[in-house]
């Protein structure tokens, strides 16, 4: 059996499970991909007749369950085999994670996750691909293509694979177009090109660099969604001039030039915009809001973009403020802050765009002494390198705990751990890269 069908096999198991329930509580991580996900799942089970609550989580380390018959991991689950194993419920989990050992369960557990069908869950499908295939099996569900690729972008996927099915069904549907042009957020072009953090350009604060490419491009500072195609071109020609100069990583290049994705059946057509919006209310803890704005909620995108507006510019003033503060180990980079609104997106924009060439290792320092991490490295290095991998021991060697991807991976440990925890990343990717 190919993969593909195999991994629709298991997603028919999960639909038969759900048959024999009224009610299921639905967990899902508070990243755009992780919402983007639960989402699906509660339309499709809301038009397949079945209530549910739902409640969005960072991870599941001081999980408690609720004393359901039957839970829905979104986007979470499968790094979490011992915690798993202790829930006395039916569970489906809907994920993309690497799974970090056998899962014994009480109950009866369907586990779909591509990487138990030989699947690579890192780029060709991420959870809300997953709980559209779910989704698919549940009922006539096609229209939610749209929300599936919106959560694969978050994650930066690549629209190969599953995706690219995925991506072709939403078109067939409706729901989807992939039109010529530049993946940048909507707004005028100025603002855009300075808000923007996928791509990044680094030209927030540098307004002067930013009139001069613009006055060098001869394009009218107008709306992004109304240039040309012509316009579009000779922009994608700029932008990636100022990012070989910036020495951004070459995957980039085809994530974001030449195409963009329009969303057409939700709030916001343009998928880059969506993507943030979702991405900087689930970094707040806004998940009801981009939870609702997926559903259409109108007053939620006000809210929305408002909080969109403040996560960005929080986030571009402290990629300004903390390059400087980024040292050099033997085989990684490393950042360490105190208190800093946002880990995540740092070590993404830094290492995709100002220095891929080592994995990059940030850490938060919270005010309780918990230090929240998040490592970073491109699809190149990541051939000889997981990062997953790499968390997972060094977070054990500290007594803490951490996974992910092998691309984008994350931990939590304490303050006093953070110089032991360091070293032994470092020397792991030594070892890996040699
Ligand atoms: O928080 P951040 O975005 O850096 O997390 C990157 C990836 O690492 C996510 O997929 C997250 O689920 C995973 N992670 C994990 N265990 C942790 C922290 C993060 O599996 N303790």
């Amino acid at each position: 059996m190919s993969s593909g069908l195999a991994i629709r096999d298991t997603a028919k198991k999960a639909v038969s499970l759900i048959s024999k329930h009224k009610f299921a509580r639905i967990y899902a991580h508070y990243d755009a991909d992780g919402i983007a996900g639960g989402a699906i799942v509660a339309k499709a089970l809301l038009r397949a007749g079945k209530d549910f609550q739902i409640s969005f989580l960072k991870g599941l380390n001081d999980f408690e369950p609720e004393n359901d018959e039957l839970l829905i991991f979104v986007d979470m689950g499968s790094g979490y085999s011992e915690k798993i194993s202790s829930i006395n419920s039916d569970v489906i989990i809907l994920d993309h994670h690497k799974p970090d050992g056998e899962i014994k369960p009480k109950k009866t557990l369907v586990h779909v996750n591509p990487h138990l069908f030989g699947i690579d869950g890192t780029y060709e499908i991420s959870a809300s691909g997953v709980a559209y295939i779910f989704a698919r099996e549940l009922g006539d569900n096609k229209d939610l293509a749209s929300i599936a690729i919106l959560g694969a972008i978050g994650d930066k996927q690549k629209l190969v694979g599953l995706n690219k099915e995925i991506l072709i069904e939403g078109i067939e549907a409706k729901c989807l177009e992939v039109r010529p042009g530049i993946s940048l957020p909507s707004g005028k072009l100025s603002k855009s090109l300075s808000m923007s953090l996928e791509p990044y350009l680094d030209f927030y604060g540098k307004e002067e660099e930013l009139k001069e490419f613009l006055r060098k491009l001869g394009i009218e500072d107008k709306e992004v969604d109304d240039l040309s195609l012509r316009e579009m071109q000779r922009l994608g020609d700029a932008i990636t001039l100022r990012l070989l100069k910036l020495g951004a990583y070459e995957g980039v290049f085809e994530q974001i030039i030449g195409k963009r994705i329009v969303v057409k059946n939700l709030l916001v057509k343009n998928s880059s915009s969506l993507v943030d919006i979702i991405n900087s209310c689930g970094r707040i803890g806004a998940t009801s809001t981009a939870f609702s704005i997926l559903l259409g909620d109108e007053k939620a995108l006000r809210e929305g973009v408002e909080i969109e507006e403040k996560f960005k510019r929080e986030i571009l003033e402290e990629l300004l403020k903390r390059r400087r503060d980024v040292k050099e180990g033997f085989c990684i980079r490393y950042l360490v802050m105190d208190d800093a609104p946002s880990t995540s997106p740092i070590a993404t924009v830094f290492s995709r765009y100002l220095m891929p060439d080592k994995p990059l290792v940030v850490l938060n320092i919270k005010k309780d002494g918990e230090v929240k991490v998040s490592a970073r490295t491109t699809e190149k290095l990541a051939r000889r390198l997981d990062l997953a991998e790499v968390m997972r021991l060094s977070a054990i060697r500290v007594k803490g705990v951490g996974g992910g991807h092998r691309v984008a991976a994350g931990a939590n440990i304490k303050r006093e751990n953070i110089e032991e925890f360091l070293k032994e990343v470092d020397r792991i990717c030594c070892a890996m890269l040699a």
